[in-house]
């Protein structure tokens, strides 16, 4: 059952921070593909990131990295054809926004002309500034990315918590404010303590959505696979998973298998 305070018959940009103001939290989750994405954009889901996390769940890569401009296109258009309701946001992948400005302009504009999306995200504070103001002046919404981010993963050397020295955390209270205030119209905190979590999501407007981020920000994000359980050897303390798909499709596909081996399968009502 939704516990929504208002029916949003589409959700746009506006629509977020309008449901910041009015305290309504956001549901957010990944997509990737037509078939998923029609599902969560059936069940009432307000945001659909096409996240680069394709790279590893989609594609099978240990990282994010390898995921390509071309192939995020591919993912954003069968996404976007599968829904009514629901924000489509797309992330920018590793390479197509780290260069210079121009880059980035160029990176965001394909993804929204060929995909039809309604919004880019892209990572990173002070260092991304010049890149997110030209493909905003272009009309392009932007959602930040700060805390772990996973295309600096090699920079990390881990997928630990970030931000818990002081210095780290005063870093990222002061891009937060920064993204707000150059118009990006959202930002994801991923993996960070959550009561930094909170006073970030107190002292700006736009909505903070957290991933290991705790329940003090305006809303909540994850990777479908893992919330669904299809991804079993993934068990962060911030996952809480939903169903556990992997082992129901493993029993139903070795069902399948005795079926046929023992021509249970197809009986008698199954054929012409
Ligand atoms: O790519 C992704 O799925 C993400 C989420 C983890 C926020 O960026």
């Amino acid at each position: 059952m939704s516990s929504a305070k208002k029916e949003y018959k589409r959700i746009t940009v506006k629509t977020l921070v309008d449901m910041k103001a009015n305290g309504e939290k956001i549901s957010m989750l990944t997509a990737y593909d037509y078939t998923m994405a029609k599902i969560v954009d059936g069940a009432g889901v307000d945001v659909i990131l096409v996240g680069d996390s394709a790279s590893n769940v989609m594609a099978g890569h240990e990282t994010t990295l390898p995921i390509t401009l071309d192939q995020m296109i591919y993912h954003a258009s069968s996404v976007i054809r599968a829904i009514d309701r629901a924000l489509i946001v797309v992330d920018l992948p590793f390479g197509s926004y780290q260069s210079d400005p121009k880059e980035a302009l160029r990176s965001a504009i394909r993804i929204m002309k060929e995909s039809g999306a309604h919004a880019v995200k892209l990572e990173g504070g002070k260092e991304a500034k010049e890149s997110i103001k030209r493909i905003l002046n272009a009309g392009i919404p932007v959602m930040g990315h700060l805390g772990l981010t996973p295309q600096s993963i090699y920079k990390f050397g881990t997928y630990t918590v970030r931000a818990k020295e002081e210095e780290e955390a005063q870093r990222l209270k002061e891009d937060a404010i920064m993204l707000e205030k150059i118009g990006c119209f959202g930002i994801v905190l991923e993996k960070i303590p959550a009561k930094l979590a909170k006073e970030v999501a107190e002292s700006v407007s736009i909505p903070i959505i957290g991933i290991g981020a705790g329940n003090g920000v305006d809303g909540q994000v994850l990777v479908l696979h893992d919330m669904l359980g299809m991804t079993h050897e993934f068990h962060p303390r911030f996952l809480r998973r939903y169903l556990n798909l992997y082992e129901d499709m493993t029993r139903a596909m070795q069902q399948y298998v005795a079926d046929v081996k023992n021509m249970d399968f197809p009986n008698d009502d199954e054929q012409y």
